[in-house]
C-alpha cells in the first residue's frame, strides 16, 4: 500500500488504551514536532531512534492480568520518557514502585501543588489547576524518583528521575482544562528531549504531490468522493499531482442525502477542476429494500450491502480493476493505527462492510491513500492551502448511511405516556451505556428545563430510557400524541430533507452551526391524527464523535426555527435532544 512517507517521529506515543493517545500526538504535533502512535508493547530495538516517548493514558489497572505494559527495556534507553495517568502507574508499576486502588476517585478538575520546582515543570508555579481521570494511585515511587508535585487525593500526582529523564503525571497535560499542561509538554518536549521544529502540515504538499506521482507510476487513479473532507482532500492532491484526466471519481447518489447535496458535491468538484466525477443515481437500490425495515441494526446492514453491491457494479462497469487503475481513498492518521493496547469495543452500531474489489486493490498494494498521516485539523490545513473553499473544509460530518438513520421507523403504533418525570415517547433510539449498546424510550419533559445536569440525572434515577428530550413547540398536548407504524417511504424522507433544509439554513446565517461540532434533525413517528411525525433537534459539540455533549441554544433562534418546523406539512411537534454522549449517542438511528 503507498502512504506517502512522513518524517521519522521524534515521538512515540505509547497506546495504552482508549483515545488517549490521539490527544496526545495531536498536541506535541501543534508543536510542529513529527508524532506517531505506536503499540503499547513495542519492542525497545524500535524506538531506540526516537528523541522521546510518551505512554498514554487508559482505562486498565496494572495490576489487573493482561492490562497493557511496556517492554521494560525501555527504561535502558536513556531515552526520555513521560507518563500520563495510566503511564504514571505503569511506569511505578514496572520499575519498582507501588499502585494501589485509591480510596476514593478523582474526576475532573483538581489542584495540583508543586513540591519539587525541577525541569518538567520550570515555568510553572505554586497551586495550579489539573484535570484528572483516575481511580488507581502511586502509593509509593519507584527508587531513584522524587515526588513533585501532588493534589488533595493524590499524595504523588507528579513524579521524575532527572538521571534516567523519565517522569510522570497523573493529571491529563493534554487537555485544555489542565492550565499548565501546554508548558510541561514544552518543557519535556524542547528542553528534556531537544525535539527540533520539523512538522507543518501545509508544507509537506509537494512531497505528498511527489509520493502520489511515485505510487501512480504512470497509472490512473479512481476515488469514490464522498462530498466530506477527507475525501476532497486528498483528491484534490490527486488533481495537482497528476493530469487531471487521469484522476476520476465516482459519487453515489443513495436517495438518502441531505437537499442539494448531489449539486454541492458536483460544483465543488468542479470549481477545483475535477473533469472526471461522476455522479451515479441508485435511489431506488437503496430505498426498495428499505421500505418495509425498522430495526435500526438491520436497517444499517442493508444499506451496507447496497453500498458494496453499487460500488462493485461501478468499479467492474468503469474497468477501475484493470492494471492501469489505482485506488485513491482520504483515509486519516487515526483510521490507520493498528494499536497493541486498545481493548477491543463492543459493537454499538454496524458498520460499512468491505468492497471485495477494493479489498482485491488494497492487498495488491494497487491504492494511495495521500492524508494517512495527518489528523483532521491537518487535513482541514492543507486544504487551506490548496484554495479549497471553506464552506467545504468546514462541514459537518455526516454518516455514510445518511438520513436513513436519522428517519425513525415503528411497527407498531403506541400511546404517549405520562409519568411521574415526564412523557415516555414510544419510540426507540440507541444509546450507550457502561460502554455497551441500548435501544429504548425517550423521556420528554413539557418545556425546556432551567437545569443543565436534569437529563444526566433523570436517566440514572429511572430505569429504561437512554435520552431526555424538552419539547419546544407543538400542535397538540403531548399527553395526547401517539406513535404508528412508520418506515422509510419517499414521502418521510423528504420532510426530514426539508426539516433538516431549514435547520441547516438558520443555524448558518446566525453562526450557531459555526459554534456546534455536528447539528443531526431527526423525524419520529410521533405524532397526532393530522400529523404523524414530529421533529427532534440534536446540536451537539464533541472532538471526535467519541462522547459528546448536548448544546443549548439560543431562545430567539430556537423560536424561529421551531415556528419554521411546525409550518411543515405532517409536523406535529418539535423536540430538543439534552442528552450527552453516553448516556445517549449523537445519531438516534
Ligand atoms: P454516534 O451516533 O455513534 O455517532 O454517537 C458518532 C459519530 O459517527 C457518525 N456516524 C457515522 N459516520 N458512517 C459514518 O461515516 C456511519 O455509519 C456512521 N454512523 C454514525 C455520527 O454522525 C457521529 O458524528
Amino acid at each position: 500500500m503507498s502512504h506517502p512517507t512522513p518524517p521519522a517521529p521524534q515521538i512515540i506515543v505509547l497506546d495504552a488504551g482508549g483515545q488517549y493517545c490521539h490527544l496526545i500526538a495531536r498536541k506535541v504535533r501543534e508543536f510542529h514536532i513529527y508524532a506517531e502512535v505506536r503499540g503499547c508493547e513495542t519492542p525497545a530495538r524500535q524506538l531506540q531512534d526516537a528523541r522521546g516517548m510518551i505512554i498514554s493514558g487508559g482505562p486498565s489497572s496494572v495490576y489487573e492480568a493482561g492490562s497493557p505494559h511496556v517492554d521494560p527495556a525501555i527504561f535502558e534507553l536513556h531515552t526520555p520518557a513521560l507518563g500520563i495517568c495510566y503511564g504514571q502507574q505503569l511506569m511505578a508499576h514496572q520499575l519498582g514502585g507501588e499502585v494501589e486502588r485509591g480510596d476514593k476517585g478523582e474526576y475532573g478538575l483538581a489542584f495540583f501543588e508543586i513540591e519539587t520546582p525541577q525541569q518538567l515543570l520550570k515555568g510553572v508555579h505554586g497551586r495550579q489547576q489539573v484535570w484528572m481521570s483516575h481511580r488507581d494511585v502511586v502509593r509509593r515511587a519507584p527508587p531513584g524518583f522524587q515526588i513533585l508535585g501532588r493534589t488533595a487525593t493524590c499524595a504523588i500526582a507528579a513524579m521524575g528521575d532527572p538521571e534516567r529523564n523519565l517522569y510522570a503525571v497523573q493529571f491529563h497535560p493534554e487537555v485544555a482544562h489542565t492550565h499548565p499542561g501546554k508548558k510541561i509538554l514544552e518543557n519535556f518536549l524542547f528542553d528534556i528531549c531537544g525535539c527540533v521544529r520539523d512538522w507543518d502540515p501545509s508544507r509537506r504538499i509537494p512531497i505528498v504531490e511527489e509520493q502520489i506521482r511515485k505510487a501512480s507510476a504512470g497509472r490512473k487513479v479512481f476515488f469514490f468522493v464522498s462530498g466530506g473532507v477527507d475525501s476532497t482532500v486528498a483528491y484534490t492532491l490527486c488533481l495537482r499531482a497528476l493530469d487531471p484526466d487521469h484522476v476520476h471519481g465516482a459519487y453515489v447518489d443513495t436517495g438518502l442525502m441531505r437537499e442539494g447535496e448531489t449539486e454541492f458535491v458536483r460544483d465543488n468538484f468542479a470549481k477545483l477542476g475535477a473533469k472526471n466525477i461522476r455522479v451515479v443515481g441508485a435511489r431506488q437500490e437503496f430505498l426498495a429494500p428499505l421500505a418495509a425495515v425498522t430495526d435500526p441494526e438491520q436497517k444499517r446492514e442493508i444499506i451496507g450491502e447496497q453500498f458494496v453491491a453499487v460500488q462493485e457494479g461501478i468499479l467492474q462497469s468503469g474497468h477501475y480493476l484493470d492494471a492501469d487503475w489505482i485506488l485513491g481513498q482520504g483515509t486519516i492518521y487515526p483510521d490507520t493505527i493498528e494499536s497493541g493496547g486498545a481493548a477491543k469495543a463492543d459493537k454499538i452500531k454496524t458498520h460499512h462492510n468491505r468492497v471485495e474489489g477494493i479489498q482485491r486493490l488494497i492487498e495488491a498494494g494497487r491504492i494511495v491513500e495521500p492524508l494517512s498521516s495527518f489528523y483532521k485539523d491537518e487535513v482541514r490545513q492543507i486544504g487551506r492551502q490548496l484554495a479549497i473553499p471553506e464552506e467545504m473544509l468546514e462541514r459537518h460530518p455526516f454518516p455514510g448511511p445518511g438520513l436513513a438513520i436519522r428517519c425513525l421507523c415503528e411497527q407498531t403504533a403506541g400511546a404517549v405516556r405520562r409519568t411521574e418525570e415526564g412523557f415516555l415517547l414510544p419510540v426507540h433510539s440507541v444509546g450507550v451505556q457502561g460502554d455497551s449498546r441500548t435501544y429504548r424510550p425517550a423521556l420528554a419533559l413539557e418545556r425546556m428545563p432551567d437545569d443543565e445536569h436534569l437529563a444526566t440525572e433523570l436517566i440514572n434515577r429511572i430505569q429504561g430510557v437512554n435520552r431526555v428530550v424538552a419539547a419546544v413547540g407543538s400542535h397538540t398536548p403531548l399527553g395526547g400524541m401517539r406513535s404508528s407504524p412508520a418506515f422509510l417511504s419517499e414521502a418521510r424522507l423528504d420532510r426530514l430533507r426539508h426539516a433538516d433544509a431549514i435547520v441547516r439554513s438558520l443555524s448558518h446565517e446566525s453562526g450557531f452551526e459555526a459554534s456546534v461540532w455536528q447539528f443531526p434533525v431527526v423525524l419520529i413517528p410521533v405524532g397526532d391524527a393530522a400529523r404523524s411525525d414530529s421533529l427532534v433537534l440534536r446540536p451537539v459539540d464533541s472532538v471526535d464523535g467519541m462522547t459528546a455533549r448536548a448544546v443549548r441554544m439560543d431562545s430567539d433562534l430556537l423560536d424561529r426555527m421551531t415556528r419554521d418546523l411546525l409550518a411543515i406539512e405532517g409536523v406535529c411537534a418539535v423536540f430538543y435532544d439534552l442528552t450527552h454522549k453516553p448516556p445517549a449517542t449523537i445519531e438516534w438511528e
